[in-house]
Parts: C-alpha cells; structure tokens; sequence
C-alpha cells in the first residue's frame, strides 16, 4: 500500500528514518515516498490497461511541483482548475499539451492564457462559460477543444462536501442541457466539442455509484455521437477512495474491472483524473509533542502541527491514523492529538489510544499526501511547514519551511492612497 514502515521499532520513510529528516528540516514536515508515488501510478495504468487512458492527475490533491514532477516523467498529463495550476505544471516540466482544464468558474484572464500555452481541453461547466471560451479563442484566431461536464446526478456516497455529481451541487450540466447545447455548438466557431467529462465526487469508498455514473455516461455519449459524430473522447473522472483507517476502500483493479471492459467496448479515448488516488497514501505529516495535559479524564497531546497545517480532520471530521514515529513502552491510553491554534475544532486526531509520549517525541499523521499541505494555511500567523522527498535512502527538502519574515511579505502599513474623486 505505501513504503512508510518500521525497521527496529523506528518509522521510516523509505530508506530513511523519519526522525532524521525531522532533525535536519524540523517540524511539522510533510514526508512523501516517490516509491509509493510511482507505484500507484503504475499499478493505475495497469489496472486500466486495456483502454490505455490518458491519466490527468488532480493537481488540486497535491501541487508541489516534485509531486507533479514525478509524475510527469511517469507520462501522466495533468487535471487542473486555475492558471495558477497550469502555471505549476509547467514550472514542474509538464507539457500543457496534456493539461485538461476543469473548474465552474475561469476567468477570461485564464482562459486566455491556458491558450496561449496550448493546453488540451476545457471542460465546460455552463452555456455562459463556453461562450466566453468561444470569444476569447475567436479573438485569438484559434479553436479550442472543449469537453462538456456533465452531472449525473449518482451520489457517490461520500462525505456531503466532496459530492459532485448530484443535482443540487454546482458542478457541469444535467443531461438535457447538455445535450441543447451539443445540439447547437457547431455554430460557435471559436470552439470544437470533442468530449464529455464527469466526476461525481472524491473519496468514493463503494464501485456501484461509479459504474452507474460510467454507464450512463456512455450511454449519452452515444446518443450525442447519433448527431455529433465529432465526439471522441471521455472523461470518467477521479473520485477513488484510499484507506485512512485500514481497507475502508475498495482497490484501483476493484473500480476498473466493472467499467474497462464497458468503455474498450464504446470505442471512445478515455481520460481520467486521479488524485487522492495517487497521492494520498505517499505522503505523512510529521509533528514535534510540545506538551501533554490531563484535563480531568481527558488526555491532550499538544503537538507543533495544527488545523492551519492539516485542516482535513477540522473541514470534515476526517480521520487519520497518528502513530509514534519510535513508540515508547507503557500502556496506551486515550487522548486527543491537538495544535497550537486558538479554536476547538483544531485536533489532528481524537480519543486515539497512544502509548507514553514525552515532549519532543515525534508523531506521524498518515494519509496526509493528498488535500492536506494545498489546504495549508496561515491562520494564527503560522508559517507553512517544509515539504520534503523521500527517493530511497536519500530525501531533499522540496518546498522550504517559511519564515516570520514570509508572514508579512506584501503588507503595509503605508498604502498608496487612491481617492475616488482624484
Ligand atoms: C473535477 C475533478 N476531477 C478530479 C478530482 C480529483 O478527485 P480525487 O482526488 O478524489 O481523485 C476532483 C476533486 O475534487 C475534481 O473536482
């Protein structure tokens, strides 16, 4: 499942334990395995193999651009939501060739330049958003491939916030307007529809809403081919749940073998846009115990990390597995693994029996690759943690911890003024 495991009681990254890269770079660090990376992402293209999808990987899940280097050298392509996104797989030595470009709201500003860099698809999540994908790309004399999300209206069976594929979320268009629009796209010169795209939400833990969703997809897609026979490509999405507790989710072979067949039969080019899939179970958070309390029955672990770092737990309940990076013997009892941070909802973990802790231990947060360093945030004036690479017996620092001085850049307190009447 992952490369992170113990050797003489130790946790270990790899080759490498994880108390030495928490000595040279300190904590709260983000540890990722590329091992555990590129072994998902093949194990992906094997599992699906017989339709040879192009894998757009989620920039969303984890945007540090030694993640979407790996994976670019792996072949994958690349799923993002903003310029900024486009903008990182670049930078990573991605190719924009293989970039799909997703998102309800674009602005003109980043339509114009996912253009300019000649990226593959937009998919399009309103009749309003394609006309101005239809403008800009006219005013710059080009087409641009476009590939309509539609909303299946299949509930992934997954936490309410990361639904998005049943009818009350603001996610693509239902089938019938689709389908008008499909009807008339061939009189918007500035664009080409080749596809259809669908992702009904993210941490789906059971097949059959998928394979439902994938059905009914393809069955669409059809009925548009009847008239657009221009229609080549779709898009099925990401959305495959991993195991924060232990085998909570089914396997990637689980997912494809009910739908590959379905879609090698359909003849259409299929892409698809993993991210928690890939990346969710190569990465940990490791954290620094600052001081234990007992208050009343209650036992707190206060740790260096907090929701500002790791906000999954705080945003959905979200549980992940905390273990002692070197346990210590003794009997385990309950605590709540808390931060720093001035709110109660700021916990990495609640009632987890852990053995004796003394300050200075050090704690892994498991599953903490994927939504967990994008969501980090400043609150309380908290620097970001570093964010380091583990290749083997080596690891290198790829994002460096900010600083205090990182906290203010770009504030004054000496603006220019502007008035409205100057
Ligand atoms: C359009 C789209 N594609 C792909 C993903 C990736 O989902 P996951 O990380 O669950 O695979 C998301 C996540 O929200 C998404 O909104």
């Amino acid at each position: 499942m992952d490369d992170f495991h113990r050797r003489a009681g130790a946790l270990h990254a790899e080759g490498v334990p994880l108390a030495a890269i928490a000595e040279a770079v300190g904590t709260p660090v983000y540890v990722y395995s590329k091992a555990t990376l590129v072994g998902h992402f093949r194990r992906l293209r094997e599992a699906w193999g017989d339709v040879n999808p192009c894998i757009r990987y989620a920039v969303k899940a984890n945007g540090n651009l030694a993640i979407l280097s790996v994976l670019a050298r792996e072949g994958a392509g690349f799923d993002v939501v903003s310029a900024g996104e486009i903008l990182r797989v670049i930078a990573a030595g991605g190719d924009p060739a293989k970039i799909d470009f997703a998102g309800v709201g674009k602005t003109r500003a980043e339509i114009e330049y996912a253009l300019k860099v000649g990226i593959d698809t937009f998919n399009v999540e309103s009749e309003a958003e394609l006309d101005l994908i239809d403008r800009v790309a006219r005013e710059r004399g080009t087409t641009a491939a476009v590939a309509l999300r539609v909303n299946p209206d299949v509930d992934p069976r997954t936490h309410t916030y990361i639904t998005t594929g049943r009818k009350e979320n603001k996610f693509g268009l239902d089938f019938a307007r689709a389908r008008s629009i499909a009807e008339t796209v061939s009189e918007r010169a500035g664009v080409r529809l080749t596809g259809l795209h669908v992702h009904i939400g993210s941490q789906m833990t059971e097949v059959e809403p998928y394979v439902e969703m994938v059905r009914r997809l393809v069955a669409f897609a059809k009925d548009l081919q009847g008239f657009h026979p221009a229609l080549e490509e779709l898009n099925v999405g990401g959305g495959f749940g991993i195991h924060y507790k232990e085998n909570e989710a089914p396997s990637m072979e689980a997912f494809a073998r009910p739908v590959v067949p379905l879609l090698k039969e359909s003849g259409f080019l299929i892409h698809m846009e993993p991210g928690r899939l890939l990346v969710g179970n190569a990465g940990i958070l490791v954290t620094r115990l600052l001081f234990e309390k007992q208050s009343g029955e209650k036992r707190f672990l206060i740790c260096d990390a907090a929701m500002n770092d790791l906000l999954r737990p705080a945003l959905y309940g979200a549980y992940h597995r905390v273990e002692p990076v070197k346990p210590r013997e003794g009997e385990h009892t309950d605590g709540d693994v808390v931060g720093p941070v001035c709110e109660s909802g700021d916990f990495l973990a609640k009632d987890r029996a852990l053995p004796p802790m003394e300050s200075g231990d050090l704690l892994a947060v498991r599953s903490a690759g994927a939504y967990a360093f994008v969501m980090a945030s400043n609150y309380n004036a908290r620097p970001r943690p570093a964010e380091v690479l583990v290749d083997g017996d080596r690891f290198g620092v790829v994002r460096t911890r900010e600083t205090l001085d990182d906290l203010v850049r770009g504030e004054t307190t000496a603006p220019d003024w502007k008035s409205e009447n100057s």
